[in-house]
C-alpha cells in the first residue's frame, strides 16, 4: 500500500491505543444502505460505478456487496491508519458537532474522521470524473467503497457520539437479558431484533419495506434528503448534526450505565433506526449520481 509516513506513524500510534468494542455499523446495516442507494442510481452512475468495482465472482457490479469492506480491512496492519474515519466525537458532552472542533483523530490530526474522510473520497472521485486525463493517483475503487461505508456510518446517531464514553461504546447496558454496550444497541441489536420480529429474519424483506417506505410515507421528504446546501456535491457537515440531535433525544435518553433496555425503548427507537437507513441510502444514491454526472454536464455546457 501507499502509505506516507505520516499516515504510518499515525498507524502505529492507533494500534497502541486499542478501542473499546465495535466501532462500525453492522454488516447488513451497510447492505441495506448501498441497496437503497442503488434503486436510485442514474444510468451514467451504474455504468460508472461497475468499471469501479472489483471484479469478483460474487459481487458481479453489486455496490451493496462491498459495503462494508472497509470494516473488514481496518484491523490489518497496513489499514489500521482509516480506523478512525469511521467516527466522529463531540467533546464534553456536547449536543452539537462541528468540523473544526471535533473532525480529528485522538492524536489531533485534523481532517481524520468520518466526515473528513467523506469529503476526502467525494473530492477525489470528483476530481476524475470531471477531469479524465487525470492528475489523479488515487484508487478509485477504494474512494468508491471508503465513500459508501462511511455515507452508512455518518448515519448512525452514535458514530457522531460523546468522546468521553466512545460513542456509547464504554455504556454498559443490558438488551433485554444480554448485556452489552449501547453503541452494539445501535450498530447492530435495534436491527436484530427488528428482523426477527417484524422482517421474517429476511435482510431483503427488510429493504423491500423501507423501499416501499420511500415511494409513500417518506416520498414527500426524500427531495429535501438529497439536496445539500451551496449546491455542494456532498454535506457532510449536516448528516452529522443530524445524528448528534437523535443520539441526544433518542440514543442517549433513558439508557444510562447499568439499565435494561427493552419493548420501550426498542419500539420507540426503530423508527429513528429505519429512517436513517434510508436517508444514508437516498444521500449516498445523490452525492454519486452528481460526482457520474459532473462530467457530461460540463461537457453538454
Ligand atoms: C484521503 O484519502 C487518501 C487515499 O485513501 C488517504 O491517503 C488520505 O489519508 C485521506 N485523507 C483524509 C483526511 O481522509
Ligand atoms: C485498488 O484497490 C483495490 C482494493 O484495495 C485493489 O484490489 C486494486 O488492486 C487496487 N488497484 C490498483 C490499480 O492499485
Ligand atoms: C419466512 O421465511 C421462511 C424461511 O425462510 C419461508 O419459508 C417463509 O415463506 C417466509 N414467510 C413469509 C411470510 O415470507
Ligand atoms: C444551485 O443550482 C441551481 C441549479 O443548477 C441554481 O439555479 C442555483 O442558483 C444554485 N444555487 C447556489 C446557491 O449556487
Amino acid at each position: 500500500m501507499r502509505l506516507s509516513l505520516r499516515q504510518w506513524v499515525a498507524s502505529v500510534l492507533v494500534l497502541t491505543q486499542l478501542v473499546h468494542g465495535a466501532l462500525c455499523w453492522g454488516k447488513d446495516d451497510h447492505y441495506t444502505v448501498c441497496k437503497i442507494a442503488e434503486g436510485y442510481f442514474e444510468e451514467e452512475t451504474i455504468a460508472a460505478v461497475k468499471k469501479l468495482l472489483p471484479e469478483s465472482s460474487q459481487g458481479g457490479g453489486d455496490l451493496a456487496s462491498f459495503c462494508s469492506w472497509p470494516d473488514e480491512i481496518k484491523h490489518l496492519s497496513q489499514w489500521k491508519w482509516t480506523s478512525a474515519m469511521h467516527y466522529v466525537n463531540t467533546p464534553e458532552y456536547r449536543c452539537n458537532y462541528q468540523y473544526c472542533r471535533d473532525c480529528h483523530d485522538s492524536h489531533m490530526q485534523k481532517d481524520w474522521c468520518v466526515t473528513g474522510a467523506i469529503f476526502n473520497y467525494t473530492r477525489q472521485l470528483m476530481s476524475a470524473s470531471v477531469n479524465s486525463e487525470s492528475l489523479v493517483h488515487y484508487n478509485l475503487t477504494e474512494a468508491l467503497m471508503f465513500l459508501s461505508h462511511y455515507m452508512g456510518d455518518v448515519h448512525q446517531p452514535l458514530h457522531t457520539g460523546f468522546r468521553e464514553d466512545q460513542g456509547g461504546n464504554t455504556i454498559i447496558v443490558h438488551w433485554y437479558n444480554s448485556k452489552t454496550n449501547l453503541h452494539n444497541v445501535w450498530d447492530d441489536l435495534i436491527i436484530e431484533s427488528a428482523l426477527k420480529q417484524y422482517y421474517n429474519s429476511s435482510l431483503p424483506v427488510m429493504i423491500q419495506a423501507l423501499q416501499a417506505k420511500l415511494m409513500n410515507g417518506w416520498s414527500n421528504d426524500v427531495p429535501s434528503w438529497k439536496s445539500c446546501q451551496f449546491n455542494q456535491t456532498a454535506c457532510p457537515n449536516q448528516y452529522a448534526s443530524e445524528s448528534i440531535d437523535l443520539a441526544c433525544k433518542y440514543a442517549y435518553r433513558n439508557a444510562t450505565p447499568g439499565t435494561t433496555i427493552g419493548d420501550e425503548y426498542f419500539l420507540s427507537r426503530l423508527p429513528i433506526v429505519e429512517k436513517r437507513l434510508a436517508q444514508g441510502g437516498i444521500r449516498l444514491a445523490a452525492i454519486i449520481n452528481r460526482i457520474f454526472s459532473a462530467k457530461t454536464k460540463l461537457a453538454g455546457a
